[in-house]
């Protein structure tokens, strides 16, 4: 199972990082996206990371015309063709997704992996939208995708060994550590992060001390790299709120029910960094 072509499903944050990683770890890469408009707004954004590397002296203007020349923009699911790998990172609806699947499997060469970025959403109801759920599997990557060290692999009741082994593979050429999870709510990090999250913010919504002072605890008090609720406004607001009523969905367990405050957030349209507002103010 040698992978040298790797598709994209979704040229958004996670999937354009996810393409520029791929292509940056030699990769011939193909991301598509639903228009010209998202397409081109989504490999800016490629373009721009890298400029932004070569002027910090990270990486050549040689090296940087190398990683664009191995990526490939699409609007055309057709352009899967010969890819021995797709990757979906579409926006989190199961509908779409399952749709997807079904599409690439239609496709996908017989012997490609599809894997899904998910999440928090079922991989096996993906799965069994194809005639391979053998080789659907989870690869759950972390925001921002080129930086992030970890590679989450999500195993279904009927990923093959081979496919689990061919993931962990990948991931090494990716330069990523992997963890393999069990098909299950919200797999290793978002089971464990969500609650934790969802905590810091009723902090603040009680009151009990001020965004600054919980992020600052938080993030000088144990090391973390930033605080929980600039962490938030980075993944967006709404894309907490989705992951952990998925969560909450699934398990049952009040330590997913997210606090009043970011259903209103939610509503005013507040989702973070993309907006311009979240916790904090961006404009
Ligand atoms: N895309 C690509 N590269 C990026 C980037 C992006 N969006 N943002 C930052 N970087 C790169 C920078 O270019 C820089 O690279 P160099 O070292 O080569 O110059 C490097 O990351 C560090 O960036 P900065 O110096 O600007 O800032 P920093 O040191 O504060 O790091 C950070 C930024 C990597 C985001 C860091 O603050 C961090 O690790 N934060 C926590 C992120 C995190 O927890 N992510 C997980 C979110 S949860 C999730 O994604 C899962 C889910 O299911 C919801």
């Amino acid at each position: 199972m040698e992978i040298k072509k790797v598709g994209v499903v979704g040229c958004g944050s996670m999937g354009g990082g996810i393409a520029q990683l791929c292509a940056q770890s030699g990769y011939q890469v193909v991301v598509s996206e639903i228009n010209d408009e998202f397409l081109k707004k989504g490999m800016g954004a490629i373009d721009k990371t890298l400029a932004r590397s070569v002027e910090k002296g990270k990486l050549s203007q040689a090296d940087k015309d190398a990683i664009m020349g191995r990526l490939k923009g699409t609007t055309s699911t057709k352009d899967f063709a010969d890819c021995d790998l797709v990757i979906e990172a579409a926006i989190e609806n199961l509908e779409l997704k399952k749709k997807i699947f079904a599409e690439l499997d239609g496709i996908c060469p017989p012997n490609a992996i599809l894997a899904t970025n998910t999440s928090c959403l079922s991989i096996i109801k993906m799965a069994v939208a194809t005639k391979r759920p053998d080789k659907v599997v989870g690869l759950h990557f972390f925001n921002p995708a080129p930086v992030m060290k970890l590679l989450e692999i999500v195993k279904t009741i009927a990923t093959s060994d081979e496919v689990l082994e061919a993931s962990q593979k990948f991931g090494e050429v990716l330069g990523k550590t992997t963890v393999v999870a069990q098909d299950g709510p919200g797999f290793i990090v978002n089971r464990l992060w969500i609650p934790f999250l969802l905590h810091c913010i009723k902090l603040y919504e009680e009151g009990i001390a001020s965004r600054e002072d919980i992020d600052n605890a938080i993030q000088l008090g144990l090391n973390y790299p930033m605080g929980p609720l600039t962490l938030a406004d980075m993944v967006g607001i709404d894309i907490v709120k989705f992951v952990a009523d998925a969560l909450y969905e699934q398990l049952k367990d009040p330590r997913y029910i997210v606090p009043t405050l970011v259903d209103k957030m939610v509503a005013a349209g507040w989702l973070g960094r993309k907006t311009g507002k979240g916790f904090y103010d961006y404009k």
